[in-house]
């Protein structure tokens, strides 16, 4: 059997039927670190880091920015790594500000996302020296205003527009649309108001605009149509309010393979043809171009991260159905049972080895949706001991993960030129009895 189809990103490999990550052994590392383990290949997230930030350097000159939207993984040092790169961060919380700040990140490159900011996230925020704030809605502008002006500051904001743009992925991810719980829809009148708001407001700067559509998008046509509704939306607030926007951020979302017959995406290419509808339009409109911003979270770490699993229970319920255990699950993974999403998983030591079974890949939580992945195809003498690789793992899941059972959460291994380090410490037992009174 060929399996090498499985191999879906090029920083996998099979030697002699074991499983390499970024150049190394997989089976080495569990024995090194433990598992459950979060590997991620460090050389991988700053290449596709450089593909957005060049590109858009390319596309549009010193306008093109790339901004890592670090809710799909977010720990010291991957600020770290983004501020090496040259590259600016999105943030929601108090959590990842402080995070930010730690890493010692450029906290004016810094973009504070939420569509609940509360009165402590804006003061936190602003006492940091947060950048830019993407503001919500009215109330939240309000609150900013206020609260700068108790500060004596004055706060660069962007508002989030909602574009009313369907990109038919799935509900939990679709943000675009008129009826989206983020950002002021066009269509309502709503964003319009928000403008004339902000620019009435003594204690914020507006700066521009900020849409996100969705996550998991692989076709470049809803980034084009975003683009033509929030050109049209700059060139009517400044026919309206005499405005032009200086930043347009048109969000994130590009698509990532987990299974392999997931398409294959070329980023750049993509970028490139909405950069070019982006200057179509911005010349048919007769506006300045704006900063164009872009902010893929997703698309930078995931396929950078595996997570490695040892096998505990192999059970077969002759005739009905076949489960392999491992010792990590939904607390580390919480995205099949969310969102029925696919995976690969591969038996990291028997590449090579007919996988004659199937069987659902199960956490250890007391819970029967704690699945990892339905029906995957394993050998058949499975046993307890050896080792499963899931592929595709750097987004979304350390940044979901969870301590349900009380559960401690697995370490952040970062691969780097043949070595390994410890990015974030596996917790132990007492950090879960840590807050305990
Ligand atoms: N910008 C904004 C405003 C966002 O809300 C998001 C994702 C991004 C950028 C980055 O999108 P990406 O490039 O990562 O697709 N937990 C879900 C994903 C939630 C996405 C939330 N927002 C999952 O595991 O699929």
């Amino acid at each position: 059997m060929d399996f090498s189809k499985d191999l879906i990103c090029e920083n996998l490999t099979n030697r002699d039927g074991v499983l390499h990550f970024a150049g190394q052994n997989t089976a080495d590392l569990a024995a090194q670190y433990g598992t459950p383990l979060y590997l991620m290949d460090e050389n991988r997230i700053r290449q596709q880091v450089a593909v957005y930030r060049d590109t858009l350097r390319e596309c549009f000159g010193d306008k093109g920015h790339a901004l890592y939207a670090s809710k799909a993984c977010a720990f010291k040092r991957m600020y770290a790594i983004m501020a090496e790169e040259g590259i600016s961060v999105d943030v929601v919380s108090a959590g990842e500000i402080a995070s930010a700040h730690a890493a010692g990140f450029p906290m004016e490159n810094v973009y504070f996302h939420s569509n609940n900011k509360t009165d402590f996230d804006i003061a936190y925020a602003m006492d940091c020296g947060v950048g830019t704030f993407v503001v919500d809605h009215p109330e939240e502008l309000a609150a900013i205003d206020a609260i700068a002006a108790e500060k004596g500051v004055v706060q660069p904001v962007i508002l989030r527009i909602t574009p009313g743009i369907d990109c038919h992925t799935y509900e939990a991810v679709n943000t675009g649309k008129v009826d989206s719980k983020f950002g002021s829809a066009i269509v309502t009148g709503d964003a319009s108001r928000i403008v004339k708001q902000a620019l009435d407001a003594a204690n914020v700067k507006l700066c521009g605009f900020h849409c996100h559509i969705g996550s998991q998008v692989f076709d470049s046509s809803v980034y084009i149509a975003t683009v033509d509704v929030m050109v049209d939306f700059l060139a009517e607030m400044k026919k309206t309010f005499g405005y032009s926007a200086e930043k347009l951020d048109i969000g994130g979302g590009y698509g990532v393979r987990y299974v392999a017959t997931d398409p294959v995406i070329d980023i750049a290419a993509s970028i490139r043809e909405v950069a070019q509808q982006m200057q179509v339009r911005v010349a048919e409109a007769g506006i300045e171009m704006p900063h164009i911003y872009m902010e893929p979270g997703r698309s930078i770490v995931a396929d950078a991260g595996l997570t490695l699993y040892t096998v505990g229970a192999v059970k077969k319920i002759e005739g009905y159905k076949n489960y392999v255990s491992v010792d990590g699950g939904m607390t580390d993974n919480p995205r099949f049972a969310l969102y029925g999403s696919e995976y690969t998983v591969l038996p990291a030591t028997r590449l090579e080895d007919e996988r004659d079974m199937v069987a659902d890949v199960v956490g250890r939580c007391c819970e029967s949706g704690d699945i990892i992945q339905p029906d995957v195809a394993l050998p058949a003498d499975m046993a307890r001991g050896e080792l499963l690789a899931v592929l595709t793992t750097g987004a979304y899941n350390y940044s979901m993960a969870s301590n349900y059972n009380r559960i401690p959460r697995p370490p952040v291994v970062m691969l780097r030129d043949g070595e390994s380090y410890v990015a974030v410490r596996r917790e132990t037992l007492e950090d879960i009895l840590a807050l305990d009174k």
